[in-house]
Parts: structure tokens; C-alpha cells; sequence
């Protein structure tokens, strides 16, 4: 079988002690490649980078090495891939670097979809610029981000449209291809939120006209350090916030202080994994990555499937959103119990979700649920498997 889900797991230290981790939304566990390529980079010597000595271009090596691998998880280019702390601050300092380029009179459009790191960052920067902040709204029925409504948003002074590729609660995944052509069409720039698309599904920045993407290891198998990816010509054309000192070349002028080599040297090997999930997955990194994806994401919506069911059928249970694309991430209550109370239940069980608004700050205000303690969300990853799912909902049943 070419996606072996009892073989894949076995990869996973963390997999091994019955934990049921349905918070991979929050971030995921990680294969023995990635632990022993962290741990390798500590072991074999370390150093900064640019020195003429063996451990220095270690880091050269590992730096060059997790760039082309993002590049290829998302068909980017290497010399594109802005590596950092995390994609917030990543996104603070793309913002800043965006809005020196905003004049007043002009606007940028965010979404009430996104996770809050896609919209606080550009409605701080825009006010500063003195830019108008617009909102796209969501279906409140279904969770849908309607892309028509982009045409009314968007007019010739829109410098920006912030949108997710997926919502890291409620799943949706919005026709962002629909919106960037929208966006483009205006002479405005798309960046793409894909923290939560990014371990669901094949992601092909081209494809989505994506002018910049942003996405975090942390949530697929890696380590954590945050990536923006855009062409080298649209990074050339900003200028960040930097030190007088360091390099002024792209990507790195977009990388302040000293980076965590370390963990860069886990970035390609989470790749790797990924690429090899299918194990009959065969070609370029890129292929393989394509082939694993998309095996990983019907494996997800398989188990998904009836997980949503079930969860339906339980007149108690409140489900928030039904997109019609969307990732194996479930947002929901049951009746009597506060969220963080069916939360701790299902830990003393060992099965671990998250309770809250998760950062989905504006979807979760949409709702009229943040103040009440938002909703209990699970999520699915390519480890999960059918007992995890069955665990899960023994204990929702139960309640
Ligand atoms: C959809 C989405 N966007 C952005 C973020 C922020 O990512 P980071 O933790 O790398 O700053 C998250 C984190 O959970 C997320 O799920």
C-alpha cells in the first residue's frame, strides 16, 4: 500500500505512547529524520554562517538546503524563501516593509476568515500609513469566504489583499485563486496565509497567484521556523528594516540576527519526510511531494468524513462551518458543557484538542461565540488514524 498510515506512524517518537494528538493545527509531531537532522547539526559542530571553515558552511549548507525544500513543498523559488522565528513576525516585518511603499487615499482589504496574524499586522501598518482598512466577510451559515465579494472590495487604490488558504478553525478553504485574480486585476499584491493550508493538501504558489505565501514548519512535521516565500524580483523591489551591518542581498535582508540553523537543518528533512509519505511516490522532490500530498489529504478526509458524521448526528453537538473545500478541522460545541471543559474531558482521556478562539480573533467574534469561550476544535493530520478518531468520539459520546 502506498499510503501506509501504521507505517508513517511508526516514524513518530511522540506517536509511540498512545497520545492522541488532534491539535496538529496547533502544531505537529515530528519524524525521527527531523529530530536526528536537528540534533546532527548540533552534533557534527556548529557556527554562524559566512566563515571559510567546515562548521560555518554547515550553516551555509543547512540555510541553502531549507530554502530549496520550501521551495519545492510550495513550487516556489529558493531564492525567494524568506526563513524566520515564526510566520507572525515574519508577516509584522513584511507588512512594515509593504506599507512604506502606501500613500493615504489608498486601501487594503483583509479578511474576517483569516487567523489573526493575517489581519492585525496590516490593520496596524495601515493605520499608520493612514491607508483605509477594508473587511471581507464571512457566510456565517457555512463559513464560506464568498470571492465575489472581492469585486465591490477592490478598486484601483488597493495596494494589498490579505487572505488565508485555509481557516485554521473552521477549515474553509476560500477560492483564493478566484480573489488573487481579483486582487491583480487592480494592480493590487495577494498575500496568502498558508500556516493551516499547508499540511492538508498540495500547495502550488502559482497555481493560487499567491504574490507572497507564508507558512510555518511547525505545523508540518518540521521544526519551528516561519517562511515566506514570494519572487526574488518582488523582494529586491522592498526595503525592511535592517541593520546598516548585515546583508542587503534578498532573501536574507528580510532575516534579522542570527538564525536558528539548527532548526533549518530539520525544515528540509521535515520536507523529505513529506515527500515520502506515499512511499510509491516517485520523480523530482517536487513530484513526490505532489503525489504524498494528495494521498495524505484523501487519507485525512477518509477519516474525516465519519468523524464529521458522528458529530453531526449527535443532536448536542453544534458544528461551526461547512465549506464546501475545506481541511480536516473541526470547530465545535456540545450542548451543556463549556469548550474548555469538553477540552480537559478529552485530555484526561489523552486525546489532545484545543479549546478557544485559536487566534481566529474576527471569525470567532463573527460567530457570537469568542466571548463565550469560542469552541473546541480538533484536527486531523496524515498520522491520524482510524482509532484516534474513534477515542476522539467515544468521548464526545459520553459526555
Ligand atoms: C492559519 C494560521 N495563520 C498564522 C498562524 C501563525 O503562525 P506562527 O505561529 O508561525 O506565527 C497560525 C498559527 O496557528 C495559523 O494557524
Amino acid at each position: 500500500m502506498a499510503f501506509d498510515v501504521a507505517r508513517i506512524r511508526a516514524l513518530y517518537p511522540a506517536l509511540q505512547s498512545g497520545t492522541v494528538y488532534l491539535d496538529g493545527a496547533a502544531g505537529t509531531q515530528s519524524p525521527t529524520s527531523v529530530i536526528e537532522a536537528i540534533a546532527d547539526s548540533y552534533r557534527r559542530g556548529t557556527s554562524n554562517a559566512g566563515g571559510f571553515f567546515d562548521a560555518s558552511l554547515r550553516a551555509d549548507y543547512d540555510t541553502a538546503a531549507a530554502r530549496e525544500a520550501v521551495a519545492d513543498l510550495v513550487n516556489g523559488e529558493a531564492g525567494g524563501v524568506v526563513l524566520g522565528p515564526n510566520m507572525t513576525t515574519l508577516t509584522y516585518r513584511m507588512a512594515q516593509a509593504l506599507a512604506e511603499t502606501w500613500r493615504v487615499g489608498e486601501n487594503i482589504v483583509v479578511s474576517r476568515l483569516d487567523h489573526d496574524a493575517n489581519v492585525r499586522p496590516w490593520v496596524q501598518w495601515a493605520h499608520r500609513a493612514g491607508v483605509e482598512v477594508r473587511w471581507a466577510t464571512i457566510d456565517l451559515a457555512t463559513g464560506e469566504l464568498p470571492s465575489e465579494q472581492y469585486r465591490s472590495l477592490v478598486d484601483g487604490s488597493t495596494r494589498l489583499v490579505a487572505v488565508t488558504a485555509a481557516s485554521n478553525v473552521l477549515g474553509t478553504r476560500p477560492d483564493v485563486r478566484a480573489i488573487t485574480e481579483l486582487a491583480h486585476a487592480s494592480g493590487a499584491l495577494a498575500y496568502v496565509d498558508g500556516v493551516h493550508a499547508t499540511a492538508h493538501g498540495v500547495v502550488d504558489i502559482v497555481q493560487l497567484g499567491a504574490d507572497f505565501y507564508a507558512t510555518s514548519a511547525y505545523k508540518w512535521d518540521g521544526p519551528h521556523v516561519g517562511c515566506v516565500i514570494a519572487s526574488p524580483e518582488r523582494l529586491e523591489s522592498l526595503r525592511p528594516f535592517k541593520l546598516a551591518s548585515s546583508a542587503n542581498d534578498v532573501p536574507d535582508r528580510y532575516e534579522w540576527g542570527t538564525p536558528s540553523f539548527h532548526n533549518y537543518a530539520g525544515v528540509a528533512a521535515a520536507v523529505d519526510h513529506l515527500a515520502a509519505l506515499d512511499d510509491a511516490a516517485a520523480g523530482t522532490r517536487r513530484e513526490r511531494l505532489v503525489t504524498s500530498l494528495r494521498a495524505a489529504e484523501q487519507h485525512e478526509h477518509a477519516l474525516f468524513k465519519r468523524l464529521l458524521a458522528t458529530l453531526e448526528a449527535d443532536p448536542r453537538v453544534t458544528l461551526y462551518g461547512k465549506a464546501a473545500h475545506r481541511t480536516a478541522t473541526v470547530y465545535f460545541r456540545v450542548n451543556g458543557f463549556s469548550p474548555d471543559d469538553v477540552a480537559r474531558e478529552l485530555a484526561a482521556q489523552d486525546i489532545n484538542v484545543w479549546s478557544g478562539h485559536n487566534y481566529a480573533w474576527e471569525v470567532t467574534a463573527a460567530l457570537g461565540i469568542r466571548d463565550t469561550g469560542s469552541a473546541v476544535r480538533a484536527s486531523l493530520a496524515h498520522y491520524t488514524n482510524d482509532d484516534d478518531v474513534d477515542r476522539f468520539l467515544a468521548v464526545v459520546q459520553a459526555l
